[in-house]
């Protein structure tokens, strides 16, 4: 059966091994040694909102492999005229070796993928953004040396990222708090599936209101965008609503001793974070951008040669 990364989810039983191989492959590829894994190989890569690092750190990452990788925007695409989503992904599968898709909608995300033949990389949909995850575990295990009993505290809105990050802490046993305002929980099914893991790892993801609450004592401070793509025309009514969720340097004197700063970026500065945390000595923010490279590359990996 073709290997697919919908959901954090389907890396069960493998992302920490996947975590640390992405570790040994940046220590390696550091010191000069870069294997091309994928030489031959290419990556169709359809992207229906935008993107700066999602991009390029495939891109990159299939070229640094010895492969290719095709940006393809559905304005340009067939797709785009109508030719349905399960058709452009047999047609894709006849030329390449993985496809990559950041969509609107998780519904449209698995049609693609249920009639894909070979393996589709979800790079952020409506509900999850699994790439981002795995770079961000990386990120966390580099730092810290461990992921297992991270205290992570997640402020912000409910939405992808937070649903992959979830899920990414419950599998390996770091445990999440995430405080969201009322009306921005987090999805109700993946909340479920990541305390299913958490039961198995012996953590615990909790949700609640109190960003004070979430990062006190925290090991990692995480925030999103209060407005993701897709969701711009409600942009006014939720830099009200999440006002009180901003992270700022009050905030992370709540957290512990050698807390980190992360965000998956773009960050919208003076909203969600001050520019105080997200340029302070404690932000890691571009190692975890950094790492969405060296991440992908093991993804990459792992779903087209195993
Ligand atoms: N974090 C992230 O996915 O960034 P881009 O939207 O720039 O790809
Ligand atoms: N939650 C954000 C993440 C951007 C990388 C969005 O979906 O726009």
């Amino acid at each position: 059966m073709t290997k697919h990364l919908i959901s954090v989810a389907d890396l069960e039983g493998r992302l920490e091994q996947l975590i640390d191989r992405a570790i040994e492959m940046k220590r390696a590829f550091k010191a000069g040694d870069a294997p091309r894994l994928l030489d031959g190989r290419a990556l169709a890569m359809i992207f229906e909102k935008p993107s700066t690092r999602t991009r390029v750190s495939f891109e990159v990452a299939m070229f640094q492999l010895g492969g290719h990788g095709l940006f393809l925007s559905p304005k340009d695409l067939q797709m785009g005229r109508g030719e349905t989503v399960e058709d452009t992904a047999r047609v894709l599968s006849r030329f390449v070796d993985a496809i990559m898709y950041r969509a609107f909608s998780n519904e449209v995300m698995r049609q693609l993928a249920g009639a894909a033949t070979v393996p589709v990389i979800n790079a952020l949909d409506d509900l999850e953004h699994p790439c981002q995850i795995v770079a961000d575990l990386m990120t966390m295990k580099e730092h810290f040396g461990t992921l297992k009993g991270l205290n992570v505290a997640y402020v912000g809105d409910g939405n992808n990222v937070a649903n992959s990050l979830a899920l990414g802490c419950a599998m390996v046993g770091a445990r999440l708090l995430l405080a969201n305002p009322p009306g921005y929980d987090m999805d109700r099914q993946v909340l479920e599936r990541a305390r299913e893991f958490a039961a198995g790892t012996g953590t615990a993801i909790e949700t609640g209101r109190d960003p004070a609450w979430a990062a006190g004592g925290a090991d990692v401070v995480y925030t999103d965008v209060w407005t993701s793509m897709g969701d711009e025309s409600e942009e006014g009514d939720r830099e009200a609503i999440f006002k009180p969720y901003q992270v700022n340097e009050e905030l992370m004197h709540k957290a512990a001793s050698g807390a980190v700063f992360m965000h998956c970026l773009p960050a919208h500065r003076g909203l969600e974070v001050t520019d105080g945390v997200v340029d302070a000595d404690y932000s890691i923010v571009l190692d975890q951008a950094e790492n969405r490279l060296h991440a992908q590359k093991m993804i990459l990996v792992d779903l087209i040669i195993g």
